[in-house]
């Protein structure tokens, strides 16, 4: 860096008010600020994100493009009319659409909802309450389990026991469930079966955490909606989880957007449009069963070195297809099917461009 570079950085950081640690939230050092900018400065670029980078090649590329479809449209049209007012939402979003939300899932238990940003905010705030607070803060170390098995290409049930089992006592005794219900109904076409595992987990009195977002069930993409939910063992302890949870997002964006709560929320409450909701999801979720085993069915035509059975056997929007490198390349440059490097495909764009029936043919 010249000189003058480095003179003029000084300033900028001289002039930068307050000094803030950008995790921790906490007044730093100016020197430590000045290092933390420094690096920013000579970081250079980041690897593009490789899903996002999926959608980029595909919008960019020349193959047609279908509308995604307008789902939730009649609500939208609904709320325009009422004229609402366009007020912040409280930290912890819309009420009523917390309560409708988590009502699809939980029946009876003491629990905290919070709005968040989709879902990916969602599965950030439980770790910030311990990667901040407790990981970093107290010197914690954080550590992997198996859960994938390359060889049979499934879940690692003998190796996520095993790690489990290697963790300290006073670790294993206290494990923090966490669900990710990213598209509840895509799974089986049918919500409360799509929730069984957090059902069981809360009958079973254990007090989980859970994501929910509406970002694929409802077509909600740009509306960013979900919520994030702890179940709590009393009243009490549900005062402070709520205020915890305040104190992480404020700072964060201050309140969630209230536009895609209030359309959601007419969704959820409204016999007529859930219930159009709910026969939708169905018709999709069924077409990305249907696609799963007509896939299947062609690799299998094709002498496909598996079973294929993988295809079927996962659940949900995207499907891990154990497709090699060169498969996935040549996928993309020969006949401009998308999927991330690892071979990670939405099964919702096989369904809207008929992909299955020439999926498998291509790929040898
Ligand atoms: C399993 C899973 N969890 C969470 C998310 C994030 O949800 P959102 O798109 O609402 O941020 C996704 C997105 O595809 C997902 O697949």
């Amino acid at each position: 860096m010249s000189r003058l570079q480095s003179v003029t950085q000084k300033r900028v950081f001289a002039r930068t008010q307050p000094c803030w640690h950008p995790d921790l939230r906490l007044p730093v050092s100016r020197t430590v600020r000045n290092k933390f900018l420094l690096f920013m400065t000579h970081m250079g670029m980041r690897p593009p994100d490789p899903i996002l980078g999926v959608t980029k090649a595909y919008e960019t590329s020349a193959v047609k493009k279908e509308d995604s479809g307008r789902g939730c449209l009649p609500a939208e049209t609904q709320i325009a009319a009422k004229n609402l007012d366009k007020e912040y939402l409280p930290i912890a979003g819309l009420a009523e659409f917390c309560k409708a939300s988590i009502e699809l899932t939980l029946f009876s238990q003491i629990y905290v909802t919070v709005q968040t940003i989709s879902g990916t905010e969602a599965l950030e705030i439980r770790p910030r309450c311990f990667s901040v607070q407790t990981i970093r803060h107290i010197g914690m170390q954080l550590q992997g389990y198996k859960y994938y098995d390359p060889k049979t290409w499934a879940f690692d049930f003998i190796g996520i026991s095993k790690d489990i089992s290697k963790m300290p006592d006073n670790e294993k005794k206290n494990l923090s469930i966490f669900f990710d219900m990213a598209y509840q109904s895509f799974a089986s076409s049918d919500g409360n079966k799509d929730a069984w595992a957090v059902h069981h987990f809360t009958e079973e009195g254990i007090n989980v955490c859970l994501c929910q977002s509406y970002t694929k069930n409802m077509g909600f993409y740009g509306k960013q909606m979900g919520d994030f939910t702890v179940v709590c063992k009393d009243a009490d302890e549900a005062r402070g989880v709520e205020s915890q949870l305040k104190t992480l997002i404020h700072p964060v964006y201050s309140s969630p957007p209230l536009s895609g709560a209030q359309v959601a929320l007419t969704i959820l409450t409204s016999l007529d449009f859930q219930k159009q909701w709910l026969q939708e999801v169905q018709v999709m979720a069924n077409c990305i069963i249907s696609m799963r085993n007509q896939l299947v069915s062609n690799l299998k035509k094709k002498d496909f070195s598996h079973n294929g059975q993988h295809i079927p056997d996962q659940i949900g929007i995207f499907c891990f297809t154990e497709l090699k490198s060169e498969q996935v390349e040549k996928l993309t440059k020969k006949f401009s099917i998308y999927m991330t490097e690892v071979s990670y495909i939405s099964m919702a764009r096989v369904i809207l461009d008929n992909w299955a029936g020439y999926l498998a043919h291509d790929i040898y």
